[in-house]
């Protein structure tokens, strides 16, 4: 390995610059041992604004991986598992986004092909402040009785996320569940589970795609004896953001995540009540896990997940989200469409 990580990005649509702005916010920063490198996308049109935002181009995803210790993969979902067999044929760590594969099998076929290599998966709402905060509330509110997670985005095809794989059942795999609500699937998990069974039911209002759905409702039973419920759509709405609603109820306090990223976050505790605007959240954050190198700009590194990443290789640490974490979130994901398909109740244990 060179003295400096050499970072490498294949895919560069919306979450590929989206990774670029995090990974050159972490490489400027200059605190960790590592440099952007190449880049490749098969849409040639997607590849200048990324030379100024400090990639040089690549003419392949091979000369990429070729080149790169470090590999972010920002491409539709069917193309994860080759690119995955790539970047691991050439010693690469790597940051795979979510959801790994189209289906439960698929992602377990990358995790086979990852074994023991240090990867972090694209479950970034982990990192984002009302849900580290809301983690870190937990101990607090006792016993979880009943998690609510209302999820709304429209038709994502559009807009920002202009490109059509998403209603191609080839591409993505399935509709609302597996693209958009796995990251709920792995927030319930991770703040409350683990999730021990599953019950779903799945619709398809929009005719977006046959496989494609929009609806999506899963009942899933927590270890702990509480019932999370998950209600996701896409919908025609343009207007209106992505948007999450979640409401956590103990037996001692209630939680609630007004929105995902600026929140606000109400934390109920007995008598006590107090609401965390966004510049709150990013205060308590800091006090969850100050800077690292007593920096107060949280997207250097403590809320970028790409410099959490990067560290982790660096200090031969398990990356996280990671690949084990990932498929816990599809094997709840793959048993909310059973469930959906047959009627049954799925058991996870
Ligand atoms: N973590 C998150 O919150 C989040 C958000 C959005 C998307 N995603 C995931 O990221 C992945 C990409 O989504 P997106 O919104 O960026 O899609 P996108 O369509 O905006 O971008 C995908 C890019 O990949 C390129 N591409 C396609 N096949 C390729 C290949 N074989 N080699 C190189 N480039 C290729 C396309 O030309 C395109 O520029 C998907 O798996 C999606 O589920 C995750």
């Amino acid at each position: 390995m060179a003295e400096k990580l050499r970072a490498g990005l294949i895919g560069a649509g919306l979450i590929g610059k989206f990774h670029t702005f995090m990974i050159g916010r972490a490489a400027r920063a200059g605190k960790l041992p590592f440099e952007m490198g190449l880049a490749f996308d098969v849409d040639e049109t997607k590849l200048p604004p990324l030379v100024d935002m400090g990639w040089e181009i690549a003419g392949s995803a091979e000369e990429v991986c070729e080149s790169s210790d470090l590999l972010w993969i920002c491409v539709p979902t069917a193309h994860h598992k080759p690119l995955v067999e790539l970047g691991i044929a050439h010693g690469c760590a790597v940051f795979c986004e979510k959801p790994l594969g189209r289906d439960l099998n698929e992602a377990l076929a990358i995790g086979k092909v990852i074994a023991d290599r240090p990867a972090q998966v694209g479950l970034v709402l982990r990192t984002a402040p009302p849900f580290r905060v809301a983690k870190e509330a937990m101990p607090r509110i006792g016993e979880v009785q009943a998690i609510s997670f209302i999820d709304d985005q429209f038709v994502p095809v559009q807009k920002q996320y202009a490109s059509g794989w998403r209603a191609d059942p080839e591409l993505a795999g399935s509709g609302v569940l597996l693209e958009h609500s796995i990251h709920d699937a792995d927030l319930i998990n991770w703040l409350a589970g683990p999730v021990n069974w599953v019950i779903g039911e799945t619709g398809s209002f929009l005719n977006i795609a046959p496989g494609i759905e929009d609806m999506a409702s899963l009942q899933m039973g927590l270890a702990g004896g509480g019932v999370a419920s998950l209600n996701t759509t896409w919908h025609n709405v343009t207007g209106r953001e992505s948007s999450r609603h979640i409401q956590i109820l103990g037996t001692e306090g209630v939680i609630v995540i007004r929105h995902e990223v600026q929140g606000p976050v109400e934390i109920h505790v007995g008598d006590t009540s107090e609401v965390l605007e966004l510049g709150q959240l990013f205060a308590r954050m800091l006090e969850i896990e100050p800077g690292w190198y007593g920096e107060t700009d949280l997207l250097e590194h403590v809320c970028n997940e790409d410099a959490r990443f990067v560290r982790a290789v660096v200090e031969k640490a398990p990356p996280t989200p990671s690949i084990e974490e990932a498929l816990e979130a599809h094997r709840i994901v793959q048993a909310g469409y059973d469930s959906a398909r047959t009627g049954e109740r799925i058991s996870l244990v």
